[in-house]
C-alpha cells in the first residue's frame, strides 16, 4: 500500500447541511488519519437546500485554520472518487442501531466495487446521535432554534434561506 493511500481518509455524504455531529465525526478521523477529504455527493437528490457549491464554500470555510481538512463534491460512484484521490478508506457516522443496515450494505458493496476500500465506522458523542440534517432542516423551517447543533455560520445561512423562502422579496 502506497503512503498517500493510506493518509488520506474519505469522509462522504450528502451535508445538507453540515452539522455538529458531522463535525464531531471530523475531528475524531483527524485522531486517525492525518487528513480528511470531505466528499459532497453533488447529485444528493432534487430536494437539496444548498447546491453542492454553497455546501462545498460553506465547509470549506468552516474548516479555513486546518489544513487537514479539505473539501470537493464528487459524482458518480464513491469508488471513483477514492481512486482519483488515490485514497482506500471511508470514513462514516454510525449513529445508532438503526443506522446499521443501510451502512452494512454500503461497506460490502463498496468493497465489492472495490476491494482496497475500507469503511471505518466511527460513533459521534452521545449528544449529536438523534441529530440528522433532515431534522435540522425542518426545526429552523418551522422556526426552532438549531443553536448547538449546527455551526454558528451554517445556521445563520440556513435561517436566511428559510427567510427568504417565507418572505420572497416584493418587487
Ligand atoms: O450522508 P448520506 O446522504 O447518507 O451519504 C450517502 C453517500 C453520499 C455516502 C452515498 O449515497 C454514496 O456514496 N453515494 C455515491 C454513489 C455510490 O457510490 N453508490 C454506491 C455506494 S453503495
Amino acid at each position: 500500500m502506497g503512503t498517500s493511500s493510506a493518509a488520506l481518509a474519505v469522509y462522504p455524504g450528502s451535508f445538507d447541511p453540515l452539522h455538529l455531529g458531522h463535525v464531531d465525526i471530523i475531528d475524531r478521523a483527524l485522531q486517525i488519519f492525518p487528513r480528511v477529504m470531505v466528499g459532497i455527493l453533488e447529485n444528493a437528490g432534487k430536494d437539496a437546500l444548498f447546491s453542492p457549491a454553497e455546501r462545498v464554500a460553506m465547509i470549506r470555510e468552516l474548516f479555513a485554520d486546518q489544513p487537514a481538512v479539505e473539501v470537493q463534491s464528487f459524482s458518480g460512484l464513491l469508488v471513483k472518487f477514492l481512486k482519483e484521490l488515490d485514497a482506500t478508506i471511508i470514513i462514516r457516522g454510525m449513529r445508532a442501531v438503526s443506522d446499521f443496515e443501510y451502512e452494512f450494505q454500503m461497506a460490502l458493496m463498496n468493497r465489492r466495487l472495490y476491494p482496497g476500500a475500507e469503511t471505518v465506522f466511527l460513533t459521534p458523542k452521545e449528544e449529536f446521535t438523534y441529530l440528522s440534517s433532515r431534522l435540522v432542516k425542518e426545526v429552523v423551517a418551522l422556526g426552532g432554534d438549531v443553536t448547538g447543533l449546527v455551526p454558528a455560520p451554517v445556521r445563520a445561512r440556513l435561517e436566511a434561506r428559510y427567510r427568504k423562502a417565507t418572505h420572497p422579496p416584493t418587487s
